[in-house]
């Protein structure tokens, strides 16, 4: 059986350390975010966190930057950042003082002049509410942007403070979700959430010498993430449907990058034993992709073929929400061990990513 993850510290988001209001390095006001992961990632989000420079007084997924929001954006692992500000009001109806509504407007005016957001909406427990709908009113007014309640670009959550008696104003910086990568032109069912393609490859480990295969590439997620986080010695992907093969060509071609794709099925590749360091899956969980049925069958198979193809020093990278027959399946083999990277919180579903060595 697979052993569980254990998390790199006691607190996914762990580092602490003081908060210059003005950094001296760039003399700007530092402002407070917020950093959003898909649950069961929050560990991968604080490891990027720490290599933010600037990034200072990390609680949670709370933090202090005076520098450029820009380089935020650029955060793989996360699937928001939001600018924070909080407000002394016992209730949200305080947010529409004059005072406190000149600052909310103030403060998220900031937010769209870096954004460029052209609508917005709220997301805060009772937005149907009378007070909510005030709250919108007023803000469609005095920031000259159409309330789009369900598709508006700069989402506004309006939350009770932890720890405190007011209330907080999170304003996303971006008008899309990060996980929504601009290389994304196709999209496939199945698709992987790109943050868990990163993470995934981050808890793998990355080295400029590995040969990496990616057996059941799709709309090429995996593919994309890895070329895009440096070098590599060589890298294809290979689909059995020919639809997902040109869906993942123009996605590469979208990131600007030169990866192979090839029609194939990948357990009958023909390649010689020992080809790749790296083996990446995704492998079809079985609802949206592939069958209960016929995983039974793929999944053993699978495992056999790509320890064929994997060196001796090689890793093998398994994403699936197939829990239960993955697990069986590893448990009735010994030609693999296994230890759980993740399970990850993603459209409904749970899927965990393993990393398995050969025995
Ligand atoms: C869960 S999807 C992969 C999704 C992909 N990670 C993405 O982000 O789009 C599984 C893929 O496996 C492919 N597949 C299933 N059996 C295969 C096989 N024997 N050889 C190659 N590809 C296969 C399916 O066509 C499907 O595209």
């Amino acid at each position: 059986m697979p052993r569980p993850a254990r998390p790199d510290r006691a607190s996914p988001y762990g580092r602490k350390t003081s908060r210059p209001k003005v950094d001296h390095r760039t003399r700007a006001p530092a402002r407070e975010y917020e950093l959003e992961a898909l649950a069961g990632l929050e560990h991968v989000a604080a490891t990027e966190l720490d290599s933010v420079p600037l990034a200072r007084d990390i609680r949670g997924p709370r933090f202090w930057y005076p520098g450029d929001p820009e380089r935020l954006t650029r955060m793989k692992s996360v699937t928001a950042v939001y600018r924070v500000r909080g407000w002394d009001v016992p209730r949200p109806r305080g947010l529409l003082g004059h005072q406190q509504l000149g600052e909310l407007t103030a403060f998220l005016r900031e937010v769209v002049e870096v954004g460029g957001h052209t609508s917005f909406r709220i997301g805060a427990a009772g937005r149907e509410s009378s007070v909510m709908q005030r709250i919108a009113e007023e803000l469609q007014t005095a920031l000259q942007l159409p309330h789009e309640p369900e598709t508006g670009e700069l989402l506004i959550r309006i939350l009770p403070q932890q720890g405190g008696e007011g209330w907080d104003v999170l304003a996303r910086i971006t008008r899309r979700p990060l996980s929504a990568r601009a290389w994304r032109e196709c999209n496939m069912a199945g698709g992987l959430n790109a943050t868990i393609a990163y993470a995934a490859h981050k808890l793998a480990g990355q080295r400029d010498n590995d040969r990496i295969f990616n057996p059941m590439s799709g709309s090429g997620t995996l593919l994309i993430e890895r070329a895009l986080m440096g070098p590599y010695d060589a890298m294809v992907g290979v689909d059995i449907n020919p639809d997902a093969v040109r869906c993942a060509q123009t996605n590469i071609r979208a990131a600007k990058r030169e990866i192979e794709v090839a029609h194939i099925d990948a357990l009958h590749t023909g390649l010689p034993a020992r080809s790749f360091d790296l083996v990446m899956a995704d492998l079809p969980w079985g609802d949206a992709i592939g069958t209960h049925g016929g995983n039974e069958a793929l999944y053993p198979a699978f495992l056999k073929e790509m320890h064929r193809l994997t060196s001796q020093r090689g890793r093998l990278c398994v994403i699936t929400h197939e829990i239960r027959l993955f697990e069986r399946v590893l448990a009735e083999q010994q030609k693999w061990n296994a230890y759980e990277l993740f399970q990850v919180a993603s459209g409904g579903h749970h899927p965990k990513a393993y990393l398995l060595s050969k025995t």
